[in-house]
């Protein structure tokens, strides 16, 4: 089997870095969580005074962009990858509320994904990786040998969102879940740079009636059938 680059894109709330991350760990390759890229950029921006209130400090962001290193490792306890801002452990920080309310506008300047977009093409060199996010099937890796684009029905989405907030004890409503879901649809389709589409040669993975074992199953058989050729 060759060694081949995985890109897997679609809409929130669909599941997609978990089997990203599953697919990853069953055929030995690199997970590479593009999202918690922009996230990470986004604690250090806010942590430096960047961010206030809707407002960004775009010049002295842009200034400090070759400053800021985002690298991935391994949790030594849990086995999940980590994400490290140079060099400190930031997943649990960039999971928060507080991040995810800023994160879009920053995900949408332009220096922000150029710089990111290049941090991911070198991770991908050497092949063997499973990345998710947005624009990976269309800027990050064109030439990707595997493409995946995973939607599923809002109404779906949002009911898995809504389950999972309440798991966790969130107090929350499914309209109001099913609101934003709708709205960050539209921002990461209609912004400027790399909106979020299905790249032309991208497979298309509706899972709004697959369980997560079927999806698993063909995910799995897609891979083979393209590490193959
Ligand atoms: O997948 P996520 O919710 O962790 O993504 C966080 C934000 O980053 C979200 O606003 C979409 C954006 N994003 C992006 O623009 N391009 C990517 N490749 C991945 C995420």
């Amino acid at each position: 089997m060759k060694k081949i680059i995985i890109a897997i894109d679609g809409f929130s709330s669909c599941g997609k870095s978990t089997m990203a991350k599953e697919l990853a760990h069953r055929i030995g390759y690199i997970y590479i969580d593009s999202g918690a890229m922009y996230r990470a950029v986004t604690l250090y921006a806010l942590e430096g005074g960047l961010i206030e209130g809707d407002r960004i400090n775009a010049d002295r962001l842009s200034q400090a962009m070759d400053q800021i290193r985002i690298t991935f490792r391994l949790h030594d306890q849990t086995g999940r990858p980590h994400t490290l801002l140079n060099g400190q452990d930031v997943e649990e920080r960039i999971r928060s509320m507080e991040i995810s309310t800023h994160v879009s506008p920053i995900a949408a300047l332009d220096f922000v994904r150029e710089a990111m977009v290049a941090q991911q093409q070198a991770m991908g060199q050497d092949k063997g990786i499973v990345m998710d996010g947005r624009d990976i099937g269309t800027t990050v890796f064109p030439n990707a040998e595997l493409k995946i684009f995973v939607t599923a029905t809002p109404e779906i989405r949002a009911r898995r969102r809504y389950d999972e907030l309440k798991a966790k004890g969130v107090e929350t409503s499914y309209e109001e879940i099913l609101r934003n879901v709708k709205e960050r649809d539209y921002i990461d389709q209609h912004r400027a740079v790399s909106p979020l589409r299905q790249a032309d040669d991208a497979l298309l993975l509706d899972n709004t009636h697959l369980t997560r074992e079927q999806q698993n199953a063909w995910l799995e058989h897609q891979y083979q059938l393209h590490a193959c050729e």
